[in-house]
C-alpha cells in the first residue's frame, strides 16, 4: 500500500460505518463556443473542422484527433494514479461531463470506456452517462455513443426558440435541438433533456411552448435549471433583460404543474423523472456518496474510515494533460473539516423531496446525531421540514423537507452552517 493511502487510512475522529456508493465523473472541457452565461470550466476548442452554422443531420463535429488522443492519454494516466485511492471498490455510475463531450469521436468515447473498464470495476447494469450539445449533432452520431458504451444522454437544449436560443448565444437553432432529442429517443432507452427557464425576455407562454416541446418528446428525464448570472461571465458583465422574481416564480410553478400532468415526478429541486428514470449519478452526489473526478477542473469526494477527502485537479486543459501525464493531476486536496462536513451533507440532501433515512447521515458523515440534532429541531420549528418517528419509539428515522422548505431551500440548508449550529434559536 502505498504511502498517501496509508495517511488517510490513519485513525482520526470521524467514525464513518461504512463507505458510501462510489461514482466516477469524467470532465471534457471543450465546446464549440463559449456560452455567455456559462461559468463552468468550458474552454472554446482550439481547432474545429469549419461548422460555425452546421446544418441538421449533415454538421461534422470534432477535435482534432491529437489534441483527442493527448487529452485520451492524460485521463488514463490521471485514473491510474487515483487507482490507490479507491481501491476494491465497485464503480456505480460513469458520468462524462463537460464543456461538450459530444464533441469528442465516438471511437474517442469508446476509448476512454475501455480504458475506465480496464482498470475499474463497473457495477453490473452501470449507467453510463454523456453530456451532449446539439450543435454538435449528426445523424448516427448519437447511435455510434450508445454502441461506445453510453447508457444515457444528456442534450443540453436550453429552449426551443430559435429567438430564446439566439438571446443566450446557443451555437444551435431550434431544428437541431428537436432533431437531436428525436435522435436521442431513437438511441437510447434512457435520456434526459436539460432547459433553461427565466430566460432574458422570457414570458410565461413561451416557456409553455417551450415546456410542451419537450414533454411532446416524452423525455423519460427532464432538468429544468433558473438562468442565473454567474460572476466572471459575459452576462454578468452585460446583463440581459431577465424576468422579474414573480413572473420567474410564475414560471416554477407551471414546470411543477405541467411535469407532475405528464406523470414526471420532481424528485430533486430542479430534477423531474419518469418512474426508474431518475439520474443515479446526480442521486448518488446529493445523498453525499463519493465520486472520482477525472479530468481538467474535476472535484472529487472519497471517503475513508475516519476522513473525507476532496480533491480538485489542474484546471486549465494544458496544464491538466502536463501534470495528469506525470502522475500529477491533482492540483488541490484537503480533508473537509469535522465543522463543515453537517452543511455539505445537508446541501444535497435537502435538495431531495424525499428527504433521507437519518441514519445515512451518520453512516456518510461520521459524526454523531449530537452534531446536528439542534438544527433540526429548529428547522422544524420553523417549518421547513418534518422529523419523522421510528417505528421503535423515542426516535427519529427520516428527515424530510417541507414544501415551505423547499421554498426557501437556502435558509434551511444555512441552518447546518457551522456559526449557525453555535448559536441555535
Ligand atoms: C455542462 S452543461 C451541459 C451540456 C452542454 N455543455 C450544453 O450546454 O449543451 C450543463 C447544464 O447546466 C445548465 N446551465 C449552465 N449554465 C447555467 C446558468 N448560468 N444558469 C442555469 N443553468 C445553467 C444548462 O442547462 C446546461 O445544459
Ligand atoms: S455548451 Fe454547455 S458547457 Fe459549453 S459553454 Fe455552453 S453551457 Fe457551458
Amino acid at each position: 500500500m502505498n504511502d498517501t493511502v496509508l495517511h488517510y487510512l490513519r485513525p482520526g475522529t470521524l467514525q464513518l460505518a461504512a463507505l458510501p456508493p462510489l461514482a466516477l465523473y469524467v470532465h471534457l472541457p471543450w465546446c464549440l463556443k463559449k456560452c455567455p452565461y456559462c461559468d463552468f470550466n468550458s474552454h472554446e476548442a482550439p481547432t474545429l473542422p469549419v461548422m460555425a452554422t452546421p446544418k441538421v443531420g449533415s454538421g461534422r463535429a470534432g477535435l482534432s484527433s491529437a489534441l483527442e488522443s493527448r487529452y485520451l492519454d492524460a485521463l488514463c494516466s490521471d485514473l491510474e494514479s487515483a487507482l490507490p485511492l479507491i481501491w476494491g471498490r465497485r464503480v456505480h455510475s460513469v458520468f462524462i461531463g463537460g464543456g461538450t463531450p459530444s464533441l469528442f469521436s465516438p471511437d474517442g468515447i469508446a476509448r476512454l470506456i475501455s480504458d475506465i473498464r480496464a482498470r475499474l470495476v463497473l457495477a453490473p447494469g452501470v449507467e453510463i452517462t454523456l453530456e451532449a450539445n446539439p450543435g454538435t449533432f449528426e445523424r448516427e452520431r448519437f447511435k455510434a455513443f450508445r454502441k461506445a458504451g453510453v447508457t444515457r444522454l444528456s442534450i443540453g437544449v436550453q429552449s426551443f426558440d430559435d429567438a430564446a436560443l439566439k438571446r443566450i448565444g446557443r451555437v444551435h437553432d431550434a431544428a437541431q435541438a428537436r432533431a437531436a432529442v428525436a435522435e436521442a429517443r431513437e438511441a437510447f432507452e434512457t435520456f434526459n433533456i436539460d432547459l433553461m427557464y427565466a430566460l432574458p425576455e422570457q414570458t410565461l407562454a413561451e416557456l409553455q411552448t417551450d415546456l410542451d416541446t419537450a414533454l411532446a418528446f416524452a423525455p423519460p428525464h427532464l432538468s429544468i435549471y433558473h438562468l442565473t448570472l454567474e460572476p466572471n461571465t459575459l452576462f454578468a458583465l452585460h446583463p440581459p433583460k431577465l424576468p422579474d422574481d414573480d413572473l420567474a416564480s410564475d414560471m416554477l410553478d407551471l414546470i411543477v404543474q405541467r411535469t407532475a400532468a405528464v406523470g414526471l415526478s420532481r424528485y430533486e429541486v430542479s430534477a423531474f423523472a419518469q418512474p426508474g428514470h431518475g439520474c443515479r449519478h446526480n442521486l448518488n452526489y446529493w445523498q453525499f456518496g463519493d465520486y472520482l473526478g477525472l479530468g481538467a477542473g474535476a472535484h472529487g469526494k472519497i471517503s475513508f474510515p475516519h476522513r473525507v477527502l476532496r480533491q480538485v485537479r489542474w484546471r486549465e486543459p494544458a496544464a491538466y494533460m502536463q501534470h495528469a501525464l506525470q502522475g500529477n493531476a491533482v492540483s488541490n486536496q484537503n480533508e473537509v473539516s469535522r465543522a463543515d462536513l453537517a452543511f455539505e451533507f445537508m446541501l444535497g440532501a435537502l435538495r431531495l423531496p424525499d428527504g433521507f433515512e437519518l441514519a445515512r447521515f451518520t453512516e456518510r458523515t461520521g459524526l454523531p446525531l449530537s452534531a446536528v440534532m439542534p438544527a433540526l429541531e429548529e428547522a422544524q420549528r420553523r417549518a421547513l421540514l418534518t422529523l419523522e418517528p421510528a417505528q421503535s419509539a423515542g426516535s427519529i428515522s427520516w428527515v424530510r423537507p417541507t414544501p415551505r422548505g423547499f421554498d426557501f431551500l437556502s435558509d434551511l440548508q444555512s441552518l447546518f452552517l457551522p456559526a449557525a449550529r453555535d448559536q441555535p434559536g
